[in-house]
């Protein structure tokens, strides 16, 4: 959307990303749920497997670049998608990384850590469900690195910063175009949502195109309050980057699919994996893409969306963990 585009144009971006990413119908997925089902492949970004959040980092490298620093500082679970990343493009670009990983050291890592430590990232585990004590960790660490002549950029988890949130308004322009060319008209995105920044800039997006479908986000651990003013803050946060004041739409999250907690699989989740793996050949993971897979299931089965409405499922990646 060239009214997106010319905003973003002034701020610096780095292309790790492979863009754009497919957007595909899925027929037998269709057949099965009654409901025309797009997919857009999120998970074919490229770079480090790919998954939505090296949109984000398309921007924050660039930023991290700009501003000479030296050393980058990520926090999230032993298994994030994030922090994979991460310390991926921060090799690619020179800089040290340090990761402050929630969970316990464990003798063989698997799955995404496998991937930190292939990668000679310093890995430094806090055993605690806290984030607070994640995040005084990682500033504790800051200070250190500071101390030793590092310039040292830390991140909150996922990278849900407004510079970070930019690479989803990127990502709502792409989107956008794509709609414009469907035979069906999509009235519902649906994506799982977690530290705020794919929403907040799918929102941001919304509000600059004047889409008026709905964005749903599938919280995998925020309650839908918190989330909702966690997206909308950082979406205005973002919009004071770009220098505009838009009206935003309703902000909308549905948390009835989190199950037990973050990163415990559902039965509803469970199912939602195997039967995008058997009908499209298209691999979700436990934690992020199974939860929204599974409100989407539910949405098309209890009549929640209209038969009439097709509906866009956004692939975040994240299959990683499969590997786990
Ligand atoms: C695979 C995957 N999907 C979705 C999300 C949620 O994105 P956000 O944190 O921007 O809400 C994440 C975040 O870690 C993720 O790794």
């Amino acid at each position: 959307m060239q009214q997106i585009d010319d905003l973003l144009k002034k701020f610096p971006r780095v292309n790790l990303s492979i863009l754009p990413t497919p957007l595909q119908y899925l027929p037998k997925l269709s057949e099965v749920l009654e409901h025309n089902i797009y997919i857009k492949r999120d998970d074919l970004t490229g770079f480090s497997f790919g998954g939505n959040k090296t949109r984000k980092l398309d921007f924050l490298m660039a930023e991290a670049i700009v501003r000479g620093y030296t050393a980058i500082i990520g926090i999230g679970a032993n298994q994030s998608n994030f922090c994979r990343i991460l310390a991926n493009a921060a090799v690619r670009y020179n800089l040290k990384v340090h990761l402050i990983l929630r969970g316990k050291k464990v003798s063989r890592p698997t799955g995404n850590l496998r991937i930190d430590h292939l990668l000679g990232a310093n890995v430094h585990h806090v055993n605690t469900t806290d984030s607070q004590v994640a995040l005084t960790a990682a500033q504790q660490l800051q200070q250190q690195l500071e101390a030793s002549g590092e310039r040292v950029f830390l991140l909150p988890p996922g990278g849900s910063v407004p510079i970070g949130a930019l690479g989803y308004v990127a990502g709502w322009s792409e989107i956008y175009d794509d709609l414009q060319r469907l035979t069906h008209q999509v009235g519902v995105v649906m994506h799982a949502s977690s530290s705020a920044g794919t929403q907040a800039g799918l929102v941001l997006g919304q509000a600059i195109s004047g889409w008026n479908g709905h964005i749903i986000g599938v919280s995998v651990d925020e309650p839908k309050m918190r989330l909702i003013d966690n997206v909308k803050n950082l979406a205005l946060a973002a919009a004071k980057l770009l220098n505009i004041e838009p009206a935003l739409p309703p902000v909308e999250v549905e948390d009835g699919f989190i199950g037990p907690g973050y990163g415990i699989p559902t039965a509803e989740c469970r199912a939602a994996v195997e039967l995008f793996a058997k009908t499209e050949g298209i691999y979700l993971d436990y934690v992020y893409t199974g939860k929204a897979a599974a409100a989407l299931i539910a949405y098309c089965r209890t009549g929640k969306i209209a038969a009439a409405d097709s509906i866009l499922f956004l692939h975040t990646g994240g299959y990683v963990q499969l590997f786990e």
